[in-house]
């Protein structure tokens, strides 16, 4: 049964310019309906897999705080019936800093949210407004003092380098803020450029020009420099913690299954991985009418299985231990992946230490092309 308990909330105030996440401008939508069918979608996993088992909730977005505390507390006092929200190992909300008021965090402290995720970027005033950020740089101050006067320590930040016209020295400000603000966790993503976003299209319009690879390598290597130098163990690609990594995160990359609840969420439950609906009309009407809103489901093959272990596990710097893989599967993934894993230690991508194999600093950044070498079913 799942251990983890992903909840989408889909709205946001204003749209980013980067963004391909399910989300909907928070201004004349169906907030009630939608909360009612998050809530139907919720008692069908619990009648149909139950929530006995689950140990972290996290709730994303889009922005889980655009909504207010009326329009959220259906969910919540639905949440405190079902799930033990006092036991809970870890209970996660993102945050937008400029909508994370005070009353807003008493509320959630109250229903057991015990880490806060907000979302930065960066600290550049020029830089958030290419990304189209309508926060500046003082909200993140506030809404970090405020958690942390009402107790709360479990707070990340997430960065996104290689932003268009970003500089190492930008970068090196972000990650010297970021780290200034004592905060326990910090992830650092490369802005992915993706398509049929309004950056793809200013990109296709030549309006901007790309951070290129080894701007990008340099950008990463001085992240990943800075944190470990600063009491920030990076145990993920993009991840960095004092002492508390996410638990809830550690899920996926652990190949656990976990239940996936809302607009395009998706989830991994007994085998099967699927995907939800992006349009919040059909999620609700399909949800009307006593159905689920999975747009795709697919039942792993055997080598689907192996390839997810290899390469969500080999995101943790812990990597996986090849061994404990053969046994939960029975399967040789020794003599299978031979060939692959020798030649990425050739390369130095990769380390081995008895059954464990991991990625080096080197294979942290050529990480891409190291999993497209554990693909068995090309
Ligand atoms: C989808 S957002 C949801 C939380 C919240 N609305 C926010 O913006 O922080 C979660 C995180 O994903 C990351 N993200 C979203 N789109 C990205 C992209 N195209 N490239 C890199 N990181 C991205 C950002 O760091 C963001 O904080
Ligand atoms: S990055 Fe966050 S705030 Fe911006 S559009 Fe995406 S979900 Fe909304």
């Amino acid at each position: 049964m799942p251990k983890g308990l992903y909840i989408h909330i889909p709205f946001c105030d204003h749209i980013c310019t980067y963004c391909d996440f399910p989300k909907l401008l928070t201004k004349g939508q169906r907030h009630e309906a939608y909360i009612e069918s998050l809530i139907r979608e919720l008692q069908h996993y619990e009648k149909e897999v139950g929530f006995d088992e689950v140990q972290t909730i996290y709730i994303g977005g889009g922005t889980p705080t655009a909504l207010s505390i009326e329009q959220l507390s259906p969910l919540f006092d639905y949440l405190a019936q079902v799930i033990h929200l006092d036991q809970l190992v870890e209970f996660s909300l993102e945050a937008n800093p400029e909508n994370l008021t005070e009353e807003k965090v008493r509320y959630l402290i109250s229903q057991h949210v015990s880490r806060f995720s907000l979302g930065v970027q960066t600290f550049d005033e020029t830089l958030l407004k290419t990304i189209g950020r309508k926060h500046c740089p003082q909200d993140v101050h506030r809404a970090v003092s405020l958690l942390q006067s009402y107790g709360i320590t479990n707070i990340n930040l997430d960065l996104i380098y290689s932003i268009p016209t970003q500089t190492l020295e930008q970068v090196r400000r972000d990650v010297e803020e970021a780290i200034s603000l004592g905060v326990e966790h910090i992830s650092a993503y490369s802005l992915i450029v993706e398509e049929h976003t309004p950056l793809y299209l200013a990109y296709m319009k030549d309006q901007l020009t790309l951070t290129d690879n080894e701007l990008e390598a340099q950008m990463y290597q001085l992240v990943m420099d800075m944190l470990e130098k600063n009491g920030y163990h990076q145990y993920e690609i993009s991840n960095f913690s004092k002492a508390a990594p996410s638990i809830h995160n550690q899920w996926y990359w652990r190949n656990e299954t976990y239940f996936g609840i809302g607009l395009g969420a998706h989830g991994y439950i007994d085998g099967i991985r699927y995907q939800n609906t992006r349009s919040i009309n059909t999620y609700i009407d399909v949800l009307t009418n006593g159905k689920l809103p999975v747009i795709e489901s697919h039942a792993l093959t055997m080598e689907e299985r192996l390839e997810e272990e290899m390469f969500l596990g080999l995101r943790l710097s812990e990597g996986v231990d090849l061994a404990v893989i053969s046994d939960k599967y029975g399967q040789n993934v020794e003599v299978l992946y031979q060939v692959a894993i020798n030649q990425l230690i050739e390369k130095g991508y990769l380390m081995r230490e008895d059954h464990r194999i991991s990625l080096t600093r080197q294979g942290l950044l050529m990480a891409n092309d190291v999993f497209e070498q554990f693909l068995l079913s090309i």
